[in-house]
């Protein structure tokens, strides 16, 4: 078997299109236009791609984006006091707080700190709390795009073995609670779980989001099973490479998103659609 490509470009490509209609159509009934503030904390050079990207999506659909490069010596007092400025700005929908902050900043203070009823990233614990009691308001981006993109290629979870492998808060845990949410069976692997290949075996879908490139082997995947990788992660000679071996994986599953190309545009088209949402019902 060759697997199905999840193609995330193109589904995102959707997802903005749709976005940008809605967006237009605020702007013909004088409606601000939704507002995005990203803000940057030091020089990541990851993170210094992955907020361009957000601003380019932003600019695209018709957003306004509000951005904040600051030094990586701002200290957490001048942060906070730029989060509660947001928060309280009419014109900004949205306020994301790229991560990993410096480590004089504590993120959780930080995501604590921005409006719940604004956490475009969906990482408040209220926002949590509210994907984990099935009442969800704004769910994490990357898990939510990996839904949109099986639910507009048609794919049915209820009742399949999911396995997610990686537990982070950014991406492991709410695809648990989203997957939950849609009915599947599901078990959660880390560092700690023992004989990952056979937990991998057994799984009908499998989302591995650990950033380790090449992880996940393509020998442990079930045949037909289908696989997201949300790893993004620079070889030495300067390619991109999932966490999952893709070839070897690609020859068992039905269906395998790519990297790049596959969770990543989604991620951001999801942050689009959250900032959206809120616009809308402000
Ligand atoms: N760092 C890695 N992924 C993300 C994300 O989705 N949002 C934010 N704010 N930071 C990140």
């Amino acid at each position: 078997m060759s697997a199905n490509i999840l193609d995330g470009k193109a589904i995102a490509a959707e997802v903005r299109a749709e976005i940008k209609a809605q967006v237009t159509e605020r702007l013909e009934q004088d409606q601000l236009p939704p507002g995005l503030a990203v803000i940057l904390v030091g020089e990541n050079p990851a993170s210094q791609v992955y907020v361009r990207n957000k601003k380019n999506a932003c600019k695209e659909v018709g957003f306004a984006d509000f951005a904040y490069d600051l030094p990586a010596s701002t200290t957490q007092v001048d942060l906070l006091a730029l989060i509660d400025e947001l928060n309280e700005n009419p014109e900004v929908h949205g306020i994301l707080v790229q991560l990993p902050l410096p480590d004089h900043i504590n993120p959780e203070t930080v995501i604590e700190r921005i409006s719940p009823a604004k956490d475009v990233d969906g990482f408040h614990p209220y926002n949590v709390g509210r994907l984990a009691t099935r009442m969800p308001k704004l769910a994490p981006c990357t898990p939510h795009g990996v839904m949109t993109m099986l639910a507009k290629t048609g794919i049915e979870l209820r009742g399949l073995n999911a396995v997610v492998v990686g537990a982070s808060n950014i991406v492991g845990v709410p695809m648990v609670l989203e997957l939950l949410n849609a009915r599947a069976t599901v078990t959660i692997c880390h560092s700690a779980t023992k004989d990952l290949p056979a937990k991998v075996a057994e799984a009908d879908l499998v989302v591995v989001g650990v950033g380790i490139p090449n992880m996940v082997k393509g020998d442990w995947i079930k045949p037909g099973a289908i696989v997201i990788d949300v790893g993004i992660n620079r070889l030495d000679d300067g390619s991109l490479c999932g966490d999952v071996e893709f070839e070897s994986a690609k020859a068992r599953a039905s269906w395998i998103t790519p990297v790049p190309g596959g969770v990543g545009p989604m991620t951001i088209a999801t942050l689009l659609q959250n900032t959206l949402a809120v616009a809308q019902a402000s």
